[in-house]
């Protein structure tokens, strides 16, 4: 005889158990209530306590060491960009560099700073290295990369291009570089800057367009528009138009289309006559 019954286990853990499986399954990863409820107040969690402090064994206490003060930092890295009077010196003073953090996390083997040609008129700045890039030593090598080139190559700009990123070592796991990494890095940027001269710069990605735009304003909303981006010191000023990363692309491919938008939009005021005065 058929019976629509289901037998469930006794025991309510397992019962808990299986419910939860089930959720897992179907996509369920948080479970929230309309109100927040306060389960300290109502005693039902204890309140955090403090983890009781144990000294770190003498490796890890190495390891996790107090990295120089970003201050100071970001002066060595003024002072290290300010004295390369070329791209291949300021290649060199990149790779000697130890204030940013990102080249002792162990993600990155080695500092990875740009790829084209030094007299490009272009300077294509993306967020920082991947795994790919890391190994290889040239930014916009893996998956990203390869789209990034399709792109550029279909909007006529592949030749005309100098390509790098706001760091220069790979931030572990992929995660996005924080402000703090940016900020030290960016003296390095700017001289690379100096010394290329782009006439135009393509911001790729969010995390390049609010660190070189020092906006908190999100990439689809800065994306296609033209902004000036200006030397700390004021003394370049070079017009800068932010698009989508390929990687968001690779995820997203319906937004594909407004990123070839971006991308004409840049070629034309790269290739529109200059106008006499
Ligand atoms: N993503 C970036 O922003 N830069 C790279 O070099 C690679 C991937």
């Amino acid at each position: 005889m058929y019976s629509s019954a289901v037998t469930l286990p006794a025991d309510p853990a397992a019962v808990a158990e299986s419910l939860l499986a089930f959720w897992a399954e179907a996509g369920v990863d948080a479970m929230l209530l309309d109100e927040p409820v306060d389960r300290i107040a109502a005693g039902r969690i204890a309140p955090p306590q403090a983890p009781a402090r144990k000294a770190p064994p003498p490796a890890l206490r190495a390891a996790v060491a107090p990295r120089p003060e970003v201050s100071a930092a970001l002066g060595q890295a003024q002072a290290l960009a300010a004295e390369a009077q070329s791209i291949e010196a300021l290649a060199a003073a990149i790779a000697a560099f130890d204030g940013c953090a990102l080249k002792f996390e162990g993600a990155a083997r080695q500092a990875v700073f740009y790829r084209g040609r030094e007299d490009a008129p272009v300077m294509v700045v993306g967020e920082g290295p991947g795994a790919e890039e890391d190994a290889q030593g040239q930014p916009f090598v893996g998956r990203a990369g390869k789209l990034l080139d399709k792109m550029l190559a279909a909007a006529e700009l592949a030749e005309r291009v100098f390509i790098t990123n706001t760091v220069f070592w790979r931030p572990p796991g992929n995660r996005t570089p924080t402000p703090l990494e940016q900020l030290v890095c960016a003296p390095f940027l700017e001289r690379a800057i100096a010394l290329v001269q782009p006439k135009l710069l393509l911001l790729v990605g969010g995390a390049s367009a609010k660190a070189m735009l020092k906006t908190e304003e999100g990439i689809l909303s800065l994306r296609g528009r033209w902004f000036d981006w200006r030397s700390a010191d004021g003394a370049i000023e070079i017009p800068a138009l932010p698009t989508l990363h390929p990687a968001f692309l690779l995820r997203q491919p319906a937004a594909k289309k407004r990123a070839w938008i971006d991308l004409l939009t840049f070629t034309e005021r790269l290739d529109r006559p200059e106008r006499s005065a």
